[in-house]
């Protein structure tokens, strides 16, 4: 998605805005560009591509003494990822530059209205003809005519406005695309998330949907786009800059899979009454005789965090006995759903910006639903928007393809559940048993981390394929379409998971010794017929890397490669059989050269339907 950086103060505003965008680069984009003002006025550079085109095409004894500007990475929705559509826009006088992410839904209405009024519109794009309102609106006050701009436009912005006119100032307004203000000594940045600033300041104010702030050097104001003042809370960010640098490692994506026994411990901490063998979720809001009235569950999300909600239904129906739904975010608020006040939704998010997960949280909390969110983006829309949740504490998740979010989402779903059930039928010792099990996971995952020159090797093995099919069964079923999903993200190899039982209904037909096929086998109530479905693989010269349980010899005679992991509770399996997937796809990737951490077309934070 795209980025957007903004600083004003005392220093040379042209590397604080590129090092910002490059913090920012792992949102996925194509483009980019910057607006600086001097004292001859605004200077604009843009260019398709990536950053560094940008750079080189900047010539610093220009733009060098600039200390206030606007900066953008877009990741284009409309018009072409081209050098005339990148950001900023400016308006016919060049005395505006905006900078946009978000999607204008009446911008062809609006364009309209400005050329009958003689504005010269010369791109494909929505962000232009909202600088041209702007300007159209101006009328000696930069805040209100951005004001007055946006009390016309329907649709998703984040936008941030600079003008010759008022040096000094940057204007920056909200509605579903993420802004937050750093707030300096002397100066203050704004910025899609606090990753572009944490080089200059750890206090931040997320601003929400429908605010307009009004940023100098010195000082900041925030109003609601009725113009009602507000006074928003200054938060610390505790996130340190080295968690977002790579720590040594080659790709962001393979430190974030080592970095799981340490989120794993973060997504527990705190949350563990072990006497009472009861987690604690107290940011759910939500009492315990509350917690008994859910008769119905609906998990919603997209991508990976679907998959971490299938496997929460099949944990919280299982040890709660309460009916779990799991929804496709952008099928459900098109579906008509059944919603009514006795619902309640949970939204999966990492970014906690996915525009089709908070759309469907908006439109369960419209018919009365109670709606929660497990996020790991502190400050987010799918967090401010939720009636209560749980934050995962994964950190920043830079690569595209998500793992550690992944594993945390999974980790709280099987405390939520385990909560659930103790509020019903499980007894202390139940939930102890269930607890002690969930406490030996990042030991448990520690330990598959070795298997890594293993893994590694397999890899070089089958990297050259074109196809992968994934079998799993039960509670490792969508462990199977994750698996799938983190090879076909980042290496570009076609992958499906199935349900193993699938596979004789049609999938079989596509096995041939070219099918590599990674089974999970691990020794639970279906073990057995999973070895059938190995031998099916096998009797038609299918090659079959199985993931199996540390002690199970038998297997390894039925097979090409196994990969071991330790036993744990059978619910809690997916938390470990999904790490020698990540492994394997993220080595496959790069013995492909791909590029692991922003594969092509896909963006970290998909923030537009
Ligand atoms: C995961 O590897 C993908 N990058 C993608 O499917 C992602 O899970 C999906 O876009 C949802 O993102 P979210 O968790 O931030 O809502």
């Amino acid at each position: 998605m795209c980025g957007i950086v903004g600083y004003v103060g005392n220093k040379k505003a042209l590397p604080i805005l590129i090092s910002g965008l490059k913090r920012l680069e792992y949102r996925g984009y194509d483009s980019a560009g910057i607006a600086l003002l001097s004292k001859n006025g605004l200077m604009v550079a843009k260019s398709a591509g990536k950053i560094a085109r940008l750079e080189s095409s900047i010539s610093p004894e220009d733009f060098g003494n600039c200390s206030q500007g606007i900066a953008h990475t877009r990741w284009a929705t409309h018009g072409e990822p081209n050098q005339i559509n990148a950001h900023p826009h400016t308006d016919n006088s060049g005395e505006i530059a905006l900078v946009h992410n978000g999607i204008i839904e009446n911008y062809r209405a609006l364009r309209e209205f400005l050329i009958q009024r003689g504005y010269d519109i010369k791109t494909d794009t929505d962000t232009e003809i909202l600088v041209h309102l702007v300007r159209f609106n101006y009328d000696g006050d930069l805040t209100e005519a951005v004001r007055a701009a946006l009390n016309q436009v329907d649709g998703t912005y984040g936008i941030a406005v600079v003008s010759s006119l008022h040096p000094g100032t940057i204007v920056a307004s909200r509605m579903g695309s993420p802004l937050v203000i750093g707030l300096g000594n002397d100066e203050n940045l704004v910025a899609s998330d606090v990753s572009a600033m944490l080089e200059h300041t750890n206090k931040v104010v997320y601003l929400e949907d429908g605010e307009i702030a009004t940023i100098t050097a010195e000082d900041y104001n925030v109003t609601t786009i009725q113009n009602v003042k507000i006074s928003p809370k200054v938060e610390e960010v505790t996130w340190s800059l080295d968690q977002i640098e790579k720590a040594g490692y080659e790709h962001f994506m393979i430190k974030e899979i080592h970095e799981q026994p340490t989120t794993l411990r973060n997504a527990i901490r705190g949350r563990i009454n072990f006497e009472e063998g009861i987690p604690r979720l107290d940011g759910l809001n939500l009492q315990y005789d509350e917690l008994r009235q859910i008769k119905r569950l609906i998990l919603t999300a997209c991508g990976t965090s679907w998959h971490a909600a299938l496997i929460g239904e099949y944990f919280i129906e299982e040890m709660a006995r309460v009916s779990v739904e799991v929804e496709y975010a952008s099928e459900f608020r098109y579906r008509s759903p059944i919603i009514d006040e006795d619902s309640f939704l949970l939204a999966i998010s990492q970014s906690g910006e996915t525009a089709d997960t908070l759309a469907a949280m908006r439109e369960a909390r419209q018919h009365g639903a109670t709606t929660l969110g497990i996020v790991n983006q502190v400050g987010s829309s799918i967090a401010r928007a939720s009636d209560g949740g749980v934050y995962i504490h994964a950190g920043p998740e830079i690569g595209v393809a998500s793992t550690k979010a992944f594993t945390s989402q999974v980790m709280v779903l099987s405390l939520l559940g385990t909560l659930l059930g103790r509020m019903r039928h499980l007894s202390v010792q139940q939930g102890q048993e269930v607890l002690q099990s969930l406490q030996l996971i990042p030991d448990q995952v520690e330990k598959i981390l070795t298997l890594e020159d293993q893994i590694k090797k397999i890899a070089a093995e089958y990297y050259k394929s074109n196809n992968f099919l994934y079998l799993g069964r039960g509670i490792n079923f969508p462990v199977a379409l994750e698996g799938a999903l983190k090879l076909k993200e980042i290496s570009y190899i076609h992958a499906e998971g199935y349900p193993a039982a699938e596979m004789k209904h049609g999938p079989i037909a596509l096995i041939d010794e070219n099918m590599p096929v990674v089974v999970i086998a691990l020794k639970d109530p279906v073990y057995d017929k999973v070895m059938s479905n190995i031998a099916e693989v096998r009797a038609r010269n299918g090659r079959v890397i199985a993931i199996a349980n540390e002690g199970d010899t038998e297997i390894a005679e039925r097979v090409n490669h196994v990969i071991y992991i330790p036993e744990t509770f059978r619910l809690l399996t997916p938390l470990l059989s999904i790490v020698p997937l990540q492994i394997l796809a993220y080595h496959i990737a790069v013995m492909r050269g791909c590029n692991v951490d922003q594969p092509r077309n896909l963006a970290k934070s998909v923030t537009v339907e």
